[in-house]
């Protein structure tokens, strides 16, 4: 098979180009930078700004599968300060990618959307019941990065009834694990928690975002990949959950960092800082359903592995306490 992953620069992209070969695939890789932390393992890598169709074409030519996972995002710093830039980016490179996909007669296409899309209203508390596929609609997604997320499944799915691409359409919630990004401004909660862990000494306190009562679920990397390659194998062309759901804290998940790490440390609360919604968790039945499996890999050992990595290359960098790995990188 002739595979294009869109975003191999990134985290997931990364990781799944990494499994794609050890199956055995041709992979092209796409993105307008290289992995940051190891080399690509694509047969063959373009450096292109998939906001413009030409670089879309370029990226689907004689292709059978399209992953496509590039986007302009970053952590809740990084989606509630660049609104306007990363919802045109977006939909620039999602609008294309589609569009070059149908020219170049892709066989499948992967469109990789995010838990972002379900409207706030239904994730105001901590407690929150799981999210289904439906709830997504009547629409009221994160400002930006969820309507743009909401309105390239749309046109995903137009795609599929007017032009009969086969399509998949995932929504993510929030994956984590080694090779992601854990400083500048686009790392998530799990890498960040990991960095200030990893940099404080015994004893000390860390900054933590809000209170710390708001609740997510997290997914691990390989979990990630495993149901990626599984979804494409479904042919179910709408949109599906990939998650766990394992509701936790963030003040659990820094206890769950805290414990890999060997260390005790105090939170200091910054309740001026983006938090996102106050609840959000996987409903999987349908995942279960469609696949036949779910993500097992509990927080615990998927922590134990990505702050491994974490403090790995922290340690390896010599980077100093005084450093300030969290500054917000905003490009335009
Ligand atoms: N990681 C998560 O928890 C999560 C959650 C929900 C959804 N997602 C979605 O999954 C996909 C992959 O996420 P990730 O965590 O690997 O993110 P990432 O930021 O590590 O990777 C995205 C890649 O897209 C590339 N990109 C951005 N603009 C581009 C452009 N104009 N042309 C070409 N490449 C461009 C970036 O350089 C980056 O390498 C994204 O679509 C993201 O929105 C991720």
């Amino acid at each position: 098979m002739r595979i294009v992953v869109t975003g191999a620069g990134g985290f997931i992209g990364h990781h799944l180009i990494k499994r794609l070969r050890s199956e055995g695939h041709w992979v092209r890789g796409v993105d307008i930078k290289r992995p940051e932390f190891e080399a690509s393992r694509a047969d063959e890598f373009l450096i292109a700004d998939l906001r413009h169709f030409k670089s879309c074409l370029q990226a689907t030519a004689d292709i059978d599968d399209v992953y496509h996972l590039a986007a302009d995002m970053g952590g809740i710093g990084y989606i509630s300060a660049n609104h306007a830039s990363l919802t045109r980016n977006n939909t620039l490179i999602n609008s294309h990618m589609l569009e070059a996909a149908k020219v170049s007669k892709a066989r499948r296409y992967l469109y990789t959307s995010s838990a972002c899309v379900y409207p706030a209203f239904l994730q105001d508390i901590e407690d929150v019941s799981p999210l289904k596929e439906e709830d997504a609609i009547p629409a009221d997604p994160e400002k930006g990065y969820g309507w743009e997320k909401l309105f390239a499944e749309q046109l995903t799915m137009y795609y599929h009834e007017e032009h009969g691409i086969d399509t998949r359409i995932v929504r993510f919630h929030n994956i984590y694990g080694p090779l992601g990004a854990y400083q500048g401004g686009k790392e998530k909660v799990p890498a960040a928690i990991c960095r200030k862990v990893a940099m404080a000494a015994d004893g000390a306190g860390i900054e933590v975002w809000g209170d710390g009562e708001q609740t997510r679920s997290f997914c691990y990397i390989d979990d990630c990949i495993e149901g990626l390659l599984r979804i494409m194998e479904s042919g179910y062309t709408k949109p599906i959950n990939l998650g766990t759901d394992e509701l936790i804290t963030i003040n659990d998940l820094v206890d769950a960092v805290c414990s890999a790490a060997g260390k005790h440390l105090l939170r200091d609360h910054d309740l001026t800082k983006p938090q996102g919604v106050r609840g959000r968790n996987s409903d999987n039945t349908l995942l279960k359903e469609v696949i036949g499996w779910q993500p097992a890999i509990t927080i615990q050992e998927g922590i134990k592995y990505t702050y491994d990595w974490v403090a790995g290359e922290i340690a390896r960098r010599k980077v100093t306490a005084g450093e300030d790995l969290g500054a917000m990188r905003l490009e335009k």
